[in-house]
């Protein structure tokens, strides 16, 4: 099949749409005509190299939803026009962490990830005009008007929820509601401060709102963005200046339960870690440079046990907890109108990063 798809060829370098070759299904894939994908940081951060080497040229975009066009010949569960949300983490059921009920840290679907390609290490996408392949970025390649699939990367969604609202459930909502929910369990009555209100940040934010903290303090460096907060369940926001620290202890003078980074910058990772009380627990989910590296004081974090944790993908098992998200939408008790904040055409991709960068929006997303 031919597609358009968004496709990354230097770091650095806009992203131009192109006409792409999806290869046929083989027995366990799918084929996905994809309705709306949602623009993460991780793509962004992907783009502009800081992330590290990954394989190009690539489609990036790894959080959609849309509806199977094809399926492969061992595919039972799935068939023609059912809506379906896509995770990025394909979880095999037979690795050590699959078995020890840890599916988001699967050893398959983390290398596939990691070498943008499908489970297995296939390439399916090929340039047009070279026949050339073009990886898979982040497993998933969801920035295309089509994306093919192994069938355990997509979740089957009832009709009634719109596709352009599933869509952002894939990454910002698991990633956010289960670094509240899954790594940190927060308890009820606790405080929490999140560093770095974005489209996970903000997620973060309605997962310590549902699991019923009392305290929610968010601080990022754009107004707009601590204006949109309270919404989401905020209740203090701290404008990041030279004092945000200071400014928290005004709020909660012991520090706080729980704190969570959000952006992806080492010094904010400290200060999460700077926010928290004795016995308190840091939760770093944004994803920094694979050369940085975080430091914090040996004696006290032993002397005040505190406990730092990285979150991938929300510890969720993603395709149970997809769908049990997107039931708390349904339910009302979760946001996702509010936190789709601008839609674009799928040629606008660059300015959605633009966008992004300069605070202008929570999450965007490219309806195809
Ligand atoms: N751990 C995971 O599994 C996982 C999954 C998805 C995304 N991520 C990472 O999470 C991070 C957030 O992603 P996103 O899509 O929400 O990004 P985003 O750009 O939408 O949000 C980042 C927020 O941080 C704020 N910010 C940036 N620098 C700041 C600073 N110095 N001080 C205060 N605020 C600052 C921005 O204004 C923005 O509101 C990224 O690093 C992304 O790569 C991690
Ligand atoms: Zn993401
Ligand atoms: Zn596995």
């Amino acid at each position: 099949m031919i597609t358009n798809a968004a496709v990354l060829r230097q770091f650095g370098k806009p992203l131009e749409i192109e006409e792409v070759e999806l290869l046929d299904p083989d027995p366990e894939e799918v084929i996905v005509k994809v309705a709306a994908s949602g623009v993460c940081r991780t793509d962004l951060s992907i783009a502009s190299g800081h992330l590290g080497n990954v394989p190009l040229p690539l489609v990036p975009g790894h959080e959609a939803a849309g509806t199977i066009v094809e399926v492969g010949t061992s595919v039972s569960n799935l068939k023609s026009g059912d809506h379906v949300l896509a995770v990025w983490i394909y979880s095999c059921n037979n690795c050590e962490y699959c078995l020890a009920g840890r599916p988001n840290l699967c050893k398959n679907g983390n290398t596939s990830l990691l070498n943008a390609t499908l489970p297995g290490g296939k390439i399916k996408i090929k340039d047009k005009k070279t026949g050339r392949p073009i990886h898979h970025g982040s497993g998933t390649a969801l920035h295309s008007d089509h994306a093919i699939l192994n069938q355990r990367n997509v979740v089957k969604i009832p009709t009634e929820v719109p596709l352009d609202k599933a869509s952002v459930v894939g990454c910002a909502v698991m990633t956010g509601v289960g670094a509240a929910i899954n790594t940190a369990q927060i308890r009820p009555g606790s405080t929490v401060a999140v560093v770095g209100v974005g489209g996970v940040g903000i997620n973060i934010v309605q997962g310590a709102r549902i699991a019923g903290a009392e305290k929610i303090i968010v601080l990022d460096k754009y107004d707009s963005k601590l204006q949109a907060a309270p919404k989401f369940g905020a209740t203090h926001s701290i404008m990041m200046d030279d004092s945000p620290k200071s400014k928290l202890l005004s709020i909660t003078p012991d520090g706080v339960d729980y704190s969570f980074e959000a952006t992806g910058n080492y010094h904010n990772m400290e200060l999460a870690y700077s926010l928290i009380k004795p016995g308190g627990t840091t939760v770093i989910v944004g994803a920094e440079s694979p050369t940085a590296s975080i430091s914090v004081p040996a004696l006290d974090l032993v002397g005040s046990q505190k406990t730092i944790k990285g979150s991938w993908y929300g510890s969720t098992n993603p395709r149970y907890d997809a769908a049990r998200y997107l039931n708390l939408y349904m339910s009302g008790k979760l946001m996702l109108d509010e936190l789709i904040s601008a839609k674009y055409e799928p040629s606008q991709i660059n300015q959605v990063f633009s966008d992004m960068e300069s605070g202008k929006i929570i999450r965007g997303i490219l309806v195809h």
